[in-house]
């Protein structure tokens, strides 16, 4: 039987960090085997906010799919592509425009909070709007079962849904309506105990050197209650401890939180043990990734075979959309 197939993607603002891999990463490799997938750079969504200043995605394209083979996605079983090397998704996205009620648009929980939360940008534009428009048209092209995502994503996957069905409903079934697959939620937060984010200046990235990750290490808040050396802290409220919890043997996470508990260990030593731990972690990503970049003609042929192989699926959507819709 054919494997089922998702798609999913991430805009090109930025490389990787910790965040992005307990947040969505690791859940798209626990995919790789069993399903078709397709994961692409969303650099026309990109475009929705940094329109104003371009350099950042194509500048973001390569790091990130760096990182994606890094940390274990496999070309050989993923489909990996560009979203504007595939213009099909354009086209989906206009025709699809004509049929979204304007108010599915603006009751868009993510939209309002964007509008309120990204005031150094005007983002007060028509393609911000239809944002989950094209989002609609990246899943539907591919006849996605499912879209692995976290949580903030939920609202455009239903609303894909609801595209879909409405597509349905007025030229005949084409589109499947795809399930959320939710990634867990991570613990891990940025340096200052908020979410990590490259805007919050708060990330340990997937590229960054060891004595880099033994700094950010250094900077990091705490349990905020344990002023002094002698007070005893609190791990369930450490963002240090959360990090041990992926990081550090069971074992030894167990003497850590008793040992913080009864303040037998100071933060500094704590955060010393954490940072060489998530260094040895690191250490084999910093390896491929040095591999990759001496490589890098391999990356853009994988880069030109997923494009073909997606834009070969998405030829054959679009002559089907364009026989329903008569056009
Ligand atoms: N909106 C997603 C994000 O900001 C990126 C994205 C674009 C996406 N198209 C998608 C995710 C299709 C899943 C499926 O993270
Ligand atoms: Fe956090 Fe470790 Fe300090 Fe306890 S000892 S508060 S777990 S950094």
């Amino acid at each position: 039987m054919a494997r089922k197939r998702i798609v999913s993607g991430m805009r090109p603002t930025g490389k990787m960090h910790l965040g992005h891999l307990h947040g969505a990463l690791n859940n798209w490799k626990s995919l790789q085997e069993n399903y078709d997938c397709f994961y692409f750079i969303a650099d026309w969504h990109a475009l929705t906010s940094e329109y104003s200043n371009t350099s950042i995605i194509k500048e973001s394209t390569y790091d990130i799919i760096i990182d994606w083979i890094t940390i274990g996605l496999d070309p050989d079983l993923c489909t990996f592509f560009i979203q504007s090397h595939v213009m099909e998704h354009a086209e989906l996205h206009l025709i699809f425009s004509m049929m979204t009620p304007l108010p599915w648009l603006e009751r868009n929980p993510t939209y309002k909070e964007q509008l309120q939360e990204l005031t150094q940008r005007d983002i007060y534009t028509y393609g911000f709007l239809g944002y989950p428009v094209l989002q609609a048209a990246d899943i539907l092209m591919y006849k996605a079962n499912g879209v692995p995502v976290g949580e903030d994503q939920a609202p455009h996957v239903e609303m894909t849904r609801e595209i879909a069905r409405r597509f349905n409903h007025l030229y005949g079934e084409v589109f499947p309506a795809p399930d959320t697959l939710l990634a867990p939620t991570s613990k891990l937060l940025g340096l200052d105990r908020r979410k990590m984010s490259k805007s919050y200046n708060n990330a340990i990235f997937l590229s960054d050197a060891k004595e880099e990750v033994r700094q950010k290490v250094t900077r990091m808040i705490t349990d905020p209650q344990r002023a002094r050396r002698s007070d005893p802290g609190r791990p369930e409220v450490c963002n240090v401890f959360s990090f041990h919890e992926i990081y550090t043997s069971g074992e030894k996470v167990q003497q850590i939180d008793q040992d913080c508990r009864k303040a037998a260990i100071g933060c500094v030593e704590c955060k010393n043990i954490m940072a060489e731990n998530l260094n040895i972690a690191l250490e084999p990503i910093r390896e491929k990734r040095r591999e990759l970049e001496a490589n890098i003609d391999k990356v853009k042929d994988i880069m030109v075979r997923g494009d073909e192989r997606a834009r070969s699926i998405a030829r054959e959507t679009m002559e089907e959309v364009r026989e329903v819709v008569k056009i």
